[in-house]
């Protein structure tokens, strides 16, 4: 059982991470056309990491014993500018997600429902360390400043990333 303002908030950030894991998706797709693959795969674990963070909203929602409402996901963007417009674009959604974020804790913490405030802290440490590894890859990039043999090599350590299901851990 959940407050009415909750469960709308929840089910809102079901599509906000289905919109998230869209928008990587694309720029994975992005980066495959432009012959990096290091990146694109970065991209794509990022696509299967939003994923996981809808499913986790979807089992609470029904764990909660509410039904999940699926709405449209709003077109995402499909190109940009080069590399570091592509990861600018990243911080700044990531930055989005996290006043999302710490706007349903706001919620649960009006609603006095203690159990969403446990549940939503994972979330708000993982944007943490989401928008650190963004920030991260934006300074690398700003300092190698376009050149080839930086980027070939940060494509080549890209494509070590492989997806890690968080959200199983954490229960
Ligand atoms: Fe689901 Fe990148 O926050």
């Amino acid at each position: 059982m959940l407050k009415e303002k909750m469960l709308k908030v929840l089910n809102e950030q079901i599509n906000a991470e289905q919109y998230s894991a869209m928008l990587y998706l694309a720029m994975s797709a992005y980066f495959n056309d432009k012959g990096l693959p290091g990146f694109a795969n970065w991209m794509y674990v990022q696509y299967q990491e939003e994923s996981s963070h809808a499913n986790k909203f979807f089992n609470y929602v029904v764990e909660r014993g509410e039904k999940v409402e699926l709405g449209a996901i709003k077109q995402v963007p499909t190109t940009w500018e080069g590399i570091i417009d592509v990861y600018e674009a990243t911080l700044e959604h990531e930055q989005m997600v996290t006043g999302l974020i710490n706007n349903l804790m706001d919620v649960a913490v009006a609603e006095s429902d203690h159990a969403a405030q446990s549940f939503l802290r994972w979330f708000v440490d993982e944007q943490v360390e989401e928008e650190a590894n963004v920030q991260q890859i934006l300074d690398t990039l700003k300092l190698i400043d376009g050149q080839g043999n930086g980027i070939f090599l940060l494509d080549r350590e890209m494509r070590q990333r492989i997806f890690v299901d968080d959200t199983l851990a954490a229960k």
